[in-house]
Parts: C-alpha cells; sequence; structure tokens
C-alpha cells in the first residue's frame, strides 16, 4: 500500500494496521514495596489495564502485545479476559525480561504480520489521551520512521558530575539550555521494520526505542506530548494518577 492510500487513525476498520507493545514487565522498585507496578490498581482498575484501554481507544489499534512481568503473565491474561476491550482489538501476553530494551525485544518478537506500525508504550502511562496516541500513528503515517510524544521542560537542567556517594554534593559542569530540551513520553511510533532493525543492531545502554533509532542515524521526530502521558513512577504519582481520573469522571458526568 502506498502512503497516500493510507487512512487516517479516525478511518474504519480498514486502517487497522497498528500493533502496540506494552512492556509492563517491571517491578516499580522507586513506587515502594507490594505487587508488580502495572498490576497496582488506579481506582480499583489495574494500571496496566488503563494502559492497555489507552492504546486500544485509537481505532487504528487492532493489536495490543502485552509483555507481562516474568512470572506473571497467567495472571496478566486473566486480567485481559476480565476487562472489556473494544471489538476491533485483538491482545497476546508474552512474559518480559530483566530490562526494559529486552522487554520491548520480546514484544516485537511476538509480533504476528500485517501490522506495519508499532507503537511502543509503557504500562506505567495509564493516563495517555487518545488524541496523543493518534497523533504519534499520524507522523508515522505521514513518513517519520520514529515518532515521540514530547513537553518542554519546567525545570531548568543542569549536567553534573555524578558523585561516587548518594546525597554527596555534585559538581555542576553545563547548564544546556532549557528551549531546546524536551521530555519525552510514550507512546513512541516507529515504522516496523526500523524499530526491529533497531532492536536487532543496537546494543548497550538505552532509556527509550527512539533512542535506538537515533543510533542508526535515522531521523526521529517529537510532536506534542500530553502532561496526562506522565510515567506513574513514585507515590505521589499515584495521587496524581487518581485525581486525574476523578477529574476525568467529574467531566464525564458520572
Ligand atoms: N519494564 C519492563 N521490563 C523491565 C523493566 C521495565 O517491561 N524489565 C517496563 C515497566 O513495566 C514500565 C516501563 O518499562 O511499564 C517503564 O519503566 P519504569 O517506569 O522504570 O518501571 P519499573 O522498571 O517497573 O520501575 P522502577 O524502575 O522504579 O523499578
Ligand atoms: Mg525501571
Amino acid at each position: 500500500m502506498s502512503d497516500d492510500s493510507r487512512p487516517s487513525p479516525s478511518a474504519g476498520p480498514s486502517a487497522a494496521r497498528t500493533a502496540a507493545v506494552i512492556p509492563a514487565a517491571g517491578r516499580g522498585v522507586r513506587l515502594g514495596p507490594g505487587a508488580p507496578k502495572a498490576l497496582r490498581a488506579l481506582n480499583g482498575t489495574p494500571m496496566l489495564i488503563h494502559a492497555v484501554r489507552a492504546m486500544a481507544a485509537s481505532r487504528a489499534v487492532s493489536l495490543v502485545v502485552v509483555v507481562a512481568p516474568p512470572d506473571g503473565a497467567a495472571e496478566v491474561r486473566s486480567l485481559l479476559d476480565a476487562h472489556a476491550l473494544p471489538e476491533r482489538t485483538d491482545f497476546l501476553v508474552v512474559p518480559g525480561g530483566q530490562s526494559r530494551q529486552e522487554s520491548v525485544k520480546l514484544g516485537l518478537d511476538a509480533l504476528p504480520p500485517g501490522h506495519d506500525i508499532v507503537l511502543v508504550h509503557d504500562a506505567a502511562r495509564p493516563l495517555v489521551p487518545v488524541d496523543t496516541v493518534d497523533a504519534v500513528i499520524e507522523a508515522v503515517r505521514d513518513g517519520a520512521p520514529a515518532v515521540v510524544p514530547a513537553l518542554p521542560l519546567a525545570d531548568t537542567v543542569k549536567q553534573v558530575e555524578p558523585a561516587g556517594t548518594p546525597g554527596e554534593p555534585e559538581p555542576v559542569v553545563a547548564t544546556p539550555e532549557r528551549a531546546l530540551l524536551r521530555a519525552v513520553q510514550t507512546p513512541q511510533g516507529f515504522d516496523r521494520a526500523t524499530l526491529v532493525r533497531a532492536h536487532e543492531t543496537v546494543t548497550g545502554e538505552v532509556t527509550d526505542d527512539a533512542g535506538m533509532v537515533e543510533q542508526l542515524g535515522l531521523t526521529v521526530v517529537a510532536v506534542p506530548g500530553h502532561e496526562e502521558a506522565f510515567k506513574v513512577t513514585r507515590p505521589l504519582d499515584l495521587v496524581l494518577a487518581e485525581a486525574v481520573l476523578a477529574r476525568r469522571r467529574l467531566n464525564d458526568g458520572f
């Protein structure tokens, strides 16, 4: 299919060629003791279910691949069976790995043919609005091999010489110009073949998938992110997430 004949994300089932890989295999150490982070409840529903629904809310997404905690695939499968998804959306569950990068690779390996666009979305960003998801898909359809949702920073950022011991003062070595910086979120969107090649060839530490595509020498583009796409990382983030859900319930007239 040529680019011109690709329907928009809001088009009907014929547009359904996007798959979402959701890494959900982390423990959530920074959130504190308890169940794996993706299985913690927000407003009574596991974070992972919110994240899956956020991807399935896009009419373009026809498959969601959940990368479960290594010993939790069966539990995740029954959770997904118990929580309704739109009829157009299939799901698969695979066990994850030791690092996020490894978990994403395991999700990619499980993707069946027929999806040319792949989103990678953190289970820890359960509240991303569908307009952000669609904007990422749209930019991939428009020809970008990799797309990230991104926001300007509120804080000034300093580069430091990290101290050997936590809590020790650290010398500041530089202050990058804030206007040139963006905080990057998920879902990140990719031409599937590009992302697969990146995961097969790039080695070493990376903190996001688009960074691997950058290492291939390809251009990554940023589209506007959303404040509700924040990552649930520390306990205070749970409070914020519950507050966002409460505000949505009010606005929806529940
Ligand atoms: N992730 C994963 N496999 C891993 C590690 C992380 O699938 N081995 C996933 C997490 O489940 C999460 C996303 O990657 O949805 C982003 O990672 P992060 O927010 O760091 O989650 P955790 O690694 O679980 O949290 P922490 O770093 O505090 O332990
Ligand atoms: Mg982590």
